[in-house]
C-alpha cells in the first residue's frame, strides 16, 4: 500500500520537475533511494540510483533528492551547507532553491532535483529524463550572451553542438542578440562570430565548437554595458522603388543622417529585394567615400551579408539596420591628411573613377580568360607611385580582367605587405598592414557577391591604402622560398607549428615553417586546420582572427600556387607576432570541455 511521506515519516510528499522550467510531463521512473527512516529529519545521505548521483536531503521536515554534482563547476553538492531550504555549495558559494533546482547565481546554472515519495517505507526517487535539453541550453546560452559569462557560453554550445549539433542555431543566436543589444549596431563582436561561422568547414571537426565559443564570446563581450538598439520601422506600405530607395539611402548617408539611411535599408528589405540587390544598394554608399573608417564600413557590410548566409536571410531587417550607424558616422579618408599630402591621393582614385565605363567597355570586348597579369599588377600596387597603381588597374580591366580578379589581385597585394611586414617596426603597425588587407579582402568578397562599378571604386581604395602602407616593407622581410633538394617531411614540420607559436615572435620562423610544408606537398587544408587551432588557443585577438579569416579566403581562391603559399606564409607571421597570448578563454573553455565529460575538477 502506498502511504503519503507524511504518514510515513513524518515529513511532506514532494512532487517536483527535475528541470524547473524545461521540465515536460514523460514516463515516470521511480526508483528506491534507501528506506524512509534512514533519513530522519535534518539529515543528509548520497545515494547511486539509477546511474545518478544523487544527495537526499530532510529539512525542515520535507525530503528532497538533488543531482549531487554542482552545475557550476561540478563540485558534490552533499558536501554543501543548507538553510532555510536554500543548498550552498561549498567551492564558489552558488546557491540553489532545494525545492525547484533553481539557482539564484546565474553564473551557476540550475540543478537538478528528483521527484521524490515515500512509499510503503521506502524512499523513492523518479530519475525519468525530463526536459527538453536543447531548449535548456538555448537559454543558458541567453543567459551567458545578457550577463556576458564566459563559462556558461561554453557550457551552453558544448551542449548544444555536441555529437554534431547544429552551428547555425548558435550563430542565429548570437546573431539575433548582437545586432539589438548594442546601440552602435554591428561591431567587432558580431564581426569575429561570422569569421568564426566561416572558418568552421576548414577547422578540424573538434574544433568548430570552440570557434562558435568564441564568437558568441565576442558577441557578448562587445554588448555588455551597453544600451540596446531598436530598428526603425520601413516606411508605410512599403513605398519607393529599390532604385530610389539606393538614392536616398546615398544621399542620407552623404549628410550624416542614420536615421533617415537606416530607414531606407528595412523599407528595401521589406519590400521584398534580393540579397544581390541589398548589397548593391549599401556597398554603393559603402564606396562613396574613400576608405571609409579605414575600411571597417564595408568590412562590417560584407560580413554582415556572410551572417546572413548562414541560415539567416530572415534576419537580414535587423542586421543590415545595424549598420546604418558606421555608414553615417564615417571617417572619411579625403578629410586625412596622408590621403591628401604630398599627393592628392583622391584626386588621383577619382580621375580614375571617371574612366572606369570606358575600361569596362573595352574589358568587355575582350575574350574571356584574356588577362592573367595577377603577379604584374600586384609589382605596380606595391611600389611607389600611385598614379601608376590607379592607371594599373584601369589597364586590368581595359585588358579583360574580370572585377573579380582585379579586387583578388589587391587583395593578394595587400597579403603580400603582411608576408614581407619586417619586425623592426613598431609592433602596432601590424594593424596598419592587417586594414588595408582585411578591407581588400572584403572588397573582393563583396564584388563576388554584387560586382558594380561603384564597388571597384573599394579596389581603388584599397590600392592607395597599400601604396601608403610601404613604409612597412622598408627594409622588406624575405618571403621564404624552399631549395626543392632539401624539402624537409611536411608532417613534422605541421606538427612542430604548435611548438614553434608556443614562443613569442617567432614571425619569420612560422613563415618559413609554413613555406616549407607547402613546398614539400603539404595540404594547404591541413596546414589551415592546424594554424586555426593555435588561433583558437589564443585570447581573442580582433584582428589576428579577421587576417586568418580573410588569409583562408585568399588562399581558397588562389589555390596551390606560390601566391596561395603567400597568403598563409603572411598569415602564419601574423598569427606568430600575436602569439602565445594567456590563453585565459581557453582555460575556460577546457573547464567547460571536462565538465561535460564528468571530469571531477575539484580533484586537479
Ligand atoms: S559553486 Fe559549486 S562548483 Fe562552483
Amino acid at each position: 500500500m502506498m502511504e503519503r511521506a507524511n504518514e510515513a515519516s513524518g515529513v511532506a510528499s514532494m512532487s517536483r520537475q527535475d528541470e524547473p522550467c524545461d521540465a515536460a510531463p514523460g514516463e515516470h521512473n521511480w526508483l528506491r533511494a534507501i528506506a524512509a527512516n534512514e533519513l530522519p529529519e535534518g539529515h543528509r545521505r548520497t545515494v547511486v540510483v539509477g546511474g545518478h548521483t544523487i544527495v537526499l536531503f530532510n529539512s525542515q521536515s520535507r525530503l528532497f533528492a538533488v543531482d549531487n554534482r554542482c552545475p557550476h563547476m561540478g563540485f558534490p553538492l552533499d558536501r554543501g551547507t543548507v538553510q532555510d531550504c536554500i543548498l550552498t555549495c561549498h567551492w564558489h558559494h552558488a546557491r540553489f532553491d532545494l525545492e525547484s533546482g533553481g539557482t539564484f547565481d546565474q553564473w551557476a546554472d540550475d540543478v537538478r532535483v528528483f521527484p521524490v515519495r515515500v512509499e510503503d517505507g521506502a524512499l523513492l526517487v523518479d530519475v525519468a529524463d525530463r526536459g527538453d535539453r536543447r531548449r535548456h541550453f538555448l537559454r543558458r546560452l541567453g543567459d551567458g550572451l545578457e550577463r556576458d559569462i564566459r563559462l556558461v557560453i561554453a557550457k551552453s554550445v558544448i551542449a548544444l553542438l555536441d555529437q554534431g549539433g547544429d552551428s547555425s542555431e548558435v550563430m542565429r543566436a548570437g546573431l539575433e542578440f548582437g545586432v539589438r543589444n548594442r546601440r552602435d549596431g554591428w561591431g567587432a563582436g558580431l564581426t569575429i562570430l561570422t569569421c568564426m561561422a566561416n572558418l568552421a568547414p576548414w577547422l578540424d571537426a573538434d574544433d568548430r565548437p570552440r570557434a562558435m565559443y568564441h564568437g558568441l564570446a565576442a558577441v557578448a563581450e562587445d554588448s555588455d554595458g551597453h544600451p540596446p538598439r531598436f530598428t526603425i520601422r520601413p516606411l508605410p506600405g512599403g513605398a519607393a522603388d529599390l532604385a530610389t530607395l539606393k538614392r536616398w539611402f546615398r544621399r542620407f548617408v552623404e549628410v550624416r543622417d542614420s536615421e533617415g539611411a537606416e530607414r531606407c535599408i528595412t523599407t528595401a528589405v521589406r519590400s521584398g529585394a534580393q540579397t544581390p540587390a541589398l548589397a548593391d544598394l549599401m556597398f554603393s554608399a559603402a564606396t562613396d567615400h574613400r576608405y571609409l573608417t579605414t575600411g571597417h564600413v564595408l568590412d562590417f557590410t560584407n560580413k554582415a551579408f556572410e551572417a546572413l548566409d548562414h541560415g539567416a536571410d530572415d534576419l537580414a531587417e535587423p542586421v543590415l539596420a545595424s549598420l546604418a550607424r558606421s555608414y553615417a558616422r564615417g571617417e572619411r579618408m579625403e578629410e586625412s591628411n596622408e590621403w591628401r599630402n604630398p599627393i592628392d591621393l583622391i584626386a588621383i582614385c577619382e580621375r580614375a573613377f571617371e574612366s572606369i565605363p570606358a575600361a569596362l567597355e573595352a574589358g568587355r570586348r575582350m575574350p574571356s580568360s584574356a588577362w592573367s597579369g595577377r603577379e604584374e599588377l600586384a609589382t605596380v600596387i606595391l611600389g611607389e607611385d600611385p598614379q601608376a597603381i590607379a592607371d594599373a588597374i584601369l589597364s586590368a580591366l581595359g585588358a579583360g580582367g574580370s572585377l573579380a580578379e582585379l579586387a583578388g589581385t589587391v587583395a593578394y597585394a595587400a597579403a603580400l605587405r603582411i608576408a614581407r611586414f619586417h619586425i623592426s617596426n613598431e609592433f602596432g603597425d601590424w594593424d596598419t598592414a592587417h586594414h588595408s588587407f582585411t578591407f581588400a579582402n572584403a572588397v573582393h568578397q563583396a564584388i563576388q557577391r554584387a560586382p558594380s562599378a561603384e564597388l571597384l571604386r573599394g579596389a581603388f581604395d584599397a590600392a592607395m591604402s597599400i601604396y601608403l602602407n610601404r613604409f612597412l616593407n622598408v627594409p622588406a622581410a624575405r618571403i621564404p622560398t624552399v631549395n626543392g633538394a632539401a624539402r624537409p617531411d611536411s608532417r613534422e614540420l605541421l606538427e612542430s607549428l604548435p611548438a614553434l607559436l608556443d614562443r613569442q615572435q617567432q614571425v619569420d620562423s612560422a613563415g618559413a615553417l609554413v613555406a616549407g610544408y607547402l613546398a614539400s606537398g603539404g595540404d594547404g587544408a591541413a596546414m589551415i586546420a592546424v594554424l586555426g587551432r593555435a588561433l583558437l588557443r589564443e585570447d581573442r585577438d580582433f584582428h589576428t582572427i579577421q587576417d586568418f579569416e580573410a588569409a583562408v579566403r585568399l588562399h581558397s581562391y588562389l589555390g596551390a600556387t606560390p601566391a596561395g603559399t603567400h597568403a598563409l606564409v603572411a598569415t602564419a607571421r601574423y598569427l606568430a607576432a600575436h602569439s602565445p597570448t594567456v590563453r585565459a578563454q581557453g582555460q575556460t573553455w577546457n573547464i567547460a570541455t571536462r565538465l561535460h565529460r564528468g571530469d571531477r575538477l575539484f580533484e586537479g
